[in-house]
């Protein structure tokens, strides 16, 4: 039937990574990570509040992990004679945060944000044999919102460079379509020591396979110094346009030599264009509407810590989902998640902050706004201007400068440095307050990004009419996977009660006060075309802000459409059957298994793309309705356990089908591989009745072991209520569900094993 997700393990990357100098490596492990007292060896991207136990204590807000606090991290630099005639350099793409870079005992350098990469220039710094390189941390309690990970969790670079060659982020590249072919545009920044004769020859050049095509080159000899920017440009004919259903990409190969050195720096980019009119968002001239997602940065159980196979997994779910574009919330993104937007396909609003001078937390942004904004911004758009998936800056969300007028030279500001940075792309901001739509802040920002007000897009395109609008972040609705509240109330508030089990139920009905569901949105959407797209809160649950029970025991949220662990909630068949016409989907709910209820009404929801949809009930019809609004609603379906089965219409012809059963007793587990990657593999267990139905109340104890050269990174079932050590190899199934994170150690045969007492085991191999 439908629902196997299509998650399968996508090639390598054929142009993957982002704009570097090609003698650059990674140097991520083997670093000695000293805190409260004890010293150990970690491999970076490294976050330690996963690595600690839950605590009712601790706020829930920020996922009720120990993420703060100061630590040190060392790793011994060896340097040859050969080296110390180059430049070299120290990037760390995010370090959590206030981060200072120590040299052989000598502060080097250093940077506050936690989400900003850094660069420190080591040259000069360094002997000839070992170098001591460390780097301390002091991540502050009360300075987020969310869970922000601690540690060095993002990549680690060490770069030599010529000494004369393309500066640190030095190369920007534009595209201008124009009939049958493209001007590509490279402004190329250099460093020097002293001014010199250089040639820069750049080649663009398409991958098809291993095969490198040069399509296009180009030569100038120059006179160098230190920050001299050089234009070249390129034609290229019948250029493959990067768009999310063919995301094509290009790479610029620039060389520079002098008398005696030759330094070669990469850019991958696109060729597109991506323009917002006041009716809406045109890419490469067509209008597309931005089916986005926000995500936070963590990936769940693994934490803050960057994993290239996590987010490709994740990504690949939104994908089948029918979503094409990320809001980065609210912080510039690890930059291979750019690349993979690249690559993937997916448009993306790049973001800088939650906060400009009003406070949102006594140690947040606020603090560090007034010394490092500027800072952070140019950073962001250095780093990241040469993605073509990246279509918009966002400067801030929700500031409370909104509605304070003598304030509103901070967002000018901020969009005219964005100008001034990359002339080519428009900024926006998610902004909540209603007044301020409509009283000149609107236009210190390009496009205007409202957050839960889709009733005023109507009338902010009357009262703006040459402004583009979108839904910056919509809908909030909260659910829990697999948790059904009775009886069903069409009533945003009337999902959860601030009592045990503290879920919210799965009608995709409920969100708080400042939300709403999705349906809400989209009649909105629906009314007024000149909306250029969403971006819902959240693609994927994230640790912290357990809304609505910020005291409860609950660690993670509620808003995502895919839970925690991965697991799509009901949620992903709604959004799949409204942002992909063209793929039948019927999605039914709730589950069916409720002993107790037998006679009594439970409502049943159908989710589909088609536009018709009949009910049976153990063979018996309930009815053939057609689609009024977004969902096809059954309210009194009287339970009877058996077989619950719809069939989806479209144009009077039979478009797609789902079904779903009383389960018995539970009998067995099932494992299957959710996702398998070179490093990282999730394999996924359900519980099982005899029948092979999912028992979706069951909490079987499941105790994950591997054998082979793997090892278990992380556990988790999606409970947002659970407090069981993400490291824990033993845990309870969530709904029925539950999924374990392996990590390849070697090349062999892997098998992972699920047991659970008095339930035949599961086996799987990778
Ligand atoms: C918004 C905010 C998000 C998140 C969300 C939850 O107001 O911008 O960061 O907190 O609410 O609904």
């Amino acid at each position: 039937m439908k629902k196997t997700l299509t998650i399968i393990t996508l090639l390598a990357a054929v142009i993957s990574a982002a704009a570097q100098p090609v003698g650059r490596e990674l140097w991520n492990d083997g670093w000695s990570f000293t805190k409260d007292g004890s010293t150990r060896t970690v491999n970076l991207p490294h976050d330690w509040g996963v690595e600690g136990e839950f605590n009712q204590e601790y706020p829930g807000e920020t996922g009720k992990l120990p993420w703060w606090g100061k630590a040190r991290y060392g790793k011994t630099l060896e340097v040859t004679q050969e080296d110390l005639q180059k430049d070299i350099r120290l990037e760390v793409d995010g370090a959590m945060s206030n981060a200072s870079v120590f040299v052989n005992g000598v502060k080097a350098g250093g940077w506050a944000y936690g989400y900003s990469s850094l660069a420190v220039d080591l040259t000069g710094r360094l002997q000839e044999g070992k170098n001591r390189i460390e780097i301390v941390l002091d991540n502050k309690p009360e300075s987020s919102r969310w869970y922000p990970g601690g540690g060095i969790y993002r990549n680690v670079w060490i770069t030599k460079t010529e000494k004369t060659s393309v500066a640190h982020w030095g190369t920007f590249i534009t595209t201008q379509l124009a009939p049958g072919k493209a001007i590509v545009y490279q402004k190329v920044t250099l460093k020097a020591p002293e001014t010199c004769i250089a040639r820069i020859s750049t080649r663009i050049l398409y991958k098809e396979g291993n095969t490198e095509y040069v399509v296009a080159e180009t030569r100038s000899v120059i006179e160098a110094w230190d920050g001299r920017t050089e234009v070249q440009d390129f034609e290229i004919v019948n250029p493959r346009l990067w768009s999310p259903e063919n995301p094509q990409m290009y790479l610029a190969r620039t060389v520079v030599e002098t008398e005696d050195t030759k330094d070669v720096y990469e850019t991958p980019f696109g060729i597109r264009s991506a323009e917002f009119r006041p009716d809406g968002f045109y890419l490469n001239g067509v209008k597309t509407f931005l089916k986005g997602v926000c995500l936070h940065h963590d990936a769940g159980a693994l934490g803050a810590a960057w994993n290239e196979d996590a987010w490709q997994r994740r990504l690949i779910m939104l994908k089948d989902m029918g979503c094409n574009a990320i809001r980065m919330s609210h912080n510039p993104p690890a930059p291979e998640l750019l690349d993979m937007c690249d690559r993937m396909g997916f448009l993306v609003m790049d973001e800088l902050t939650d906060t400009w001078t009003v406070p949102k937390k006594e140690n947040g942004y606020a603090t560090l706004f007034n010394e490092w904004v500027e800072k952070d911004l140019t950073a962001m758009i250095r780093r990241d201007r040469n993605h073509p998936s990246v279509i918009l800056w966002s400067i801030g969300n929700e500031c409370g400068e909104q509605g304070w007028p003598e304030r509103w030279d901070i967002p000018r500001r901020l969009t005219d440095l964005c100008h001034r940075e990359d002339p080519t792309r428009l900024t926006t901001a998610g902004n909540d307050n209603p007044g301020a739509a409509f009283s000149g802040y609107a236009e210190t920002i390009d496009v205007y990004g409202f957050n839960y007000k889709p009733h005023l897009y109507e009338q902010f395109v009357e009262e703006h009419p040459g402004q583009p609008v979108l839904g910056s972040e919509t809908s909030s609705c909260i659910s829990t996977r697999g948790y059904y509240l009775f009886p069903v109330e069409d009533d945003k508030g009337k999902g959860w009660t601030m009592d045990p089990p503290f879920q919210v139920s799965s009608y995709d009905l409920y969100a708080p006060g400042w939300a709403s569901k999705p349906d809400y949105e989209w009649e909105y959407e629906d009314k007024v075309p000149e909306c250029a797209g969403e971006f819902v809160w959240t693609g994927y649950d994230y640790l912290g802000e357990p809304t609505p029970f910020n005291m409860a025991p609950s660690r993670s949220s509620y808003f995502g459409i895919i839970d925690l662990a991965g697991f799509p909630k009901d949620r992903f068949w709604l959004y799949q059957s409204r942002w992909c016409p063209d793929k039948p989907v019927a999605h039914i709910l709730p589950h069916w298994t409720w002993p107790g209820r037998e006679g009594i009404a439970t409502p049943v929801h159908v989710y589909t793309s088609g536009d018709e949809a009949e009910l049976f009930l153990n063979g018996k019809s309930l009815g053939r309705k057609k689609k009024d609004g977004y969902r096809i609603v059954w309210d009194k379906v009287f339970y009877t356990p058996g077989t619950l089965e719809v069939v989806c219409y479209k144009n009077g012809r039979e478009w797609a089908r789902d079904m779903v059963q009383t389960a018995g007793k539970a009998a067995k587990l099932y494992a299957s591989v959710d996702y398998e990657g070179e490093d990282l593999s999730y394999v996924a267990v359900d519980v099982l009745d005899k029948a092979g139905v999912l028992c979706p109340g069951s909490s079987a104890l499941i105790k994950f072991e591997v054998k082979g050269p793997a090892e278990i990174v992380a556990t988790d079932a999606g409970d947002p209520t659970s407090h069981v050590p993400f490291y824990s190899p033993e845990l309870p199934a969530f709904a029925g569900k539950a999924s374990v994170i392996i990590r390849r150690t070697g090349k062999g045969p892997v098998t992972v094993l699920a047991s659970s007492k008095g339930l035949k085991k599961a086996k799987i191999s990778l």
